[in-house]
């Protein structure tokens, strides 16, 4: 394998309601960041992975994964480009191939990740997992008034991983300053082009209640 793999997991999943931090909920009754983990070291290109745990959690996460893949667990932070930071300088001399993923979209089925490393070998420095936008997509004001209505055929929806040449990412988050909520984005930032791969409604991002739903339902009809 050339491919390391960040798995940035230290978020509190606001968005899901009260509980647990996200990536340690259950979904049919082990941790999504389990489902995560397993799919990812699934991809033959594998490597290295390093996960980013909630600061008071690491022991525990270090724990729980020990059984699924060999992994480096380091303490995330308070926002998810400061997880991806801290992963990303635990990453061992070798792999000359980055993928930033989410732990958040625990279904990632490991031919995704395949797919963003071969396209990364392929030559191109940064590549993202899209899928087209479905729904109508409107521009508001404050005021929720109806600016115009945007040109969906041009729109996409960016998932994880995210796949990049190793020195550029790791330019890209040394010159890093507002937070953005892709690593792709502080890659366009130093100009450098970032290539669109087929992405996969597996990839969900578990982020509301509806999702985890979702998920519990896909993985009982064998996700
Ligand atoms: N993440 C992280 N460190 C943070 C914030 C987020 O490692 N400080 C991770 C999350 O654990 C998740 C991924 O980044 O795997 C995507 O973030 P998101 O879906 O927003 O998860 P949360 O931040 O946990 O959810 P919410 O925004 O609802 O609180
Ligand atoms: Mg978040």
């Amino acid at each position: 394998g050339d491919v390391a793999v960040l798995v940035p997991a230290a978020g509190a999943g606001v968005r899901l309601g009260p509980g647990a931090p996200k990536a340690l909920r259950p979904l049919a009754g082990e941790p999504l960041l389990v489902h995560a983990v397993r799919r990812v070291a699934a991809a033959p290109s594998v490597h290295t992975i390093v996960v980013a745990a909630p600061a008071t959690d690491v022991e525990a996460v270090r724990a729980m994964l020990a059984p699924v893949a060999p992994v480096t667990v380091v303490p995330g932070g308070a926002e998810r480009q400061e997880s991806v930071a801290a992963a990303l300088a635990a990453v061992p001399a070798g792999p000359e191939i980055v993928l930033v993923h989410d732990a958040a979209r625990a279904l990632t089925p490991p031919d995704l990740v395949e797919s963003v490393a071969a396209a990364i070998r392929d030559g191109h420095d940064a590549v993202i997992p899209v899928l087209p936008v479905v729904d109508t997509i409107k521009e508001v004001d404050a005021a929720e008034r109806v600016l115009g209505t945007v040109d969906r055929s041009a729109l996409r929806a960016v998932q994880t991983p995210q796949g990049f040449r190793r020195s550029v990412l790791v330019a890209a988050h040394r010159c890093a300053g507002d937070a953005l909520t892709d690593d792709a984005g502080l890659v366009e930032k130093q100009g450098i082009a970032v290539t669109c791969v087929p992405g996969s409604e597996l990839a969900l991002k578990i982020t509301r209640p509806f999702d985890l739903s979702l998920a519990e339902h896909l993985l009982s009809t064998g996700a």
